[in-house]
């Protein structure tokens, strides 16, 4: 069953802030998002796209200077051609790829839009906190604490304004208030970021 074969692809696809947990994570966020609709969405679609999304971050996927959505699209028709998932639902699998990052604008569909906004909310409250903290060294967007702070501060300010669903937006609001929270306390722990 192909999604089966998904999740075996993946499963050793560890990384704090994105792999398999943020993979499920999104997975689910994706379905609560689209709960209040009122029509169907193409959950297999959503399925195949949240397992495979960030696959261009590992190898032997990963491409020096291409970015990881393109890499994904690249290898949607191999990985999921070779499996029984329902061929006429690849291209949305790949629209829903290509448009998945906060920076991108999402396709034009729904399932686009909703898997946008569950990898941006996964970016934002505690758990974006998590992620940005735990990749502090490791990665080019946070060589250390301070720039991973400055991006924590940057991301509750510029990331609700990327969300474009309303059950994402209301979600957004409170994913905000916490990180704001957090960035106040600390605040006020090291003598206005001072002491980082
Ligand atoms: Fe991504
Ligand atoms: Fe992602």
């Amino acid at each position: 069953m192909w999604k089966n074969k998904i999740l075996d692809l993946v499963k050793d696809f560890k990384h704090p802030a994105w792999g398999f947990s943020h993979f499920s994570r999104i997975y689910e966020l994706s379905l609560e998002l689209a709960k209040t609709l009122q029509f169907e969405i193409n959950k297999d679609a959503l399925f195949a796209a949240a397992y495979l999304h960030d696959i261009g971050a590992f190898n032997p996927y990963r491409q020096k200077d291409k970015d990881h959505s393109d890499v994904a699209i690249e290898n949607c028709n191999e990985i999921l051609g070779s499996t029984d998932f329902p061929s006429e639902k690849i291209p949305l699998v790949k629209d829903i790829i290509k448009s998945h990052m906060f920076y991108a604008k999402p396709k034009d569909n729904i399932e686009s839009k909703i898997f946008h906004d569950a990898d941006t909310l996964d970016f934002m409250g505690s758990i974006g906190i998590a992620r940005i903290l735990s990749i502090v060294g490791k990665e080019d967007w946070t060589p250390d604490l301070q720039s991973a702070i400055k991006l924590i501060e940057r991301f509750s300010k510029e990331l609700p304004q990327s969300i474009v669903t309303e059950n994402a937006k209301e979600i957004g609001k409170i994913r905000k208030k916490e990180m704001e929270q957090f960035l106040k306390n600390l605040a006020n722990q090291t003598k206005q970021y001072d002491l980082i």
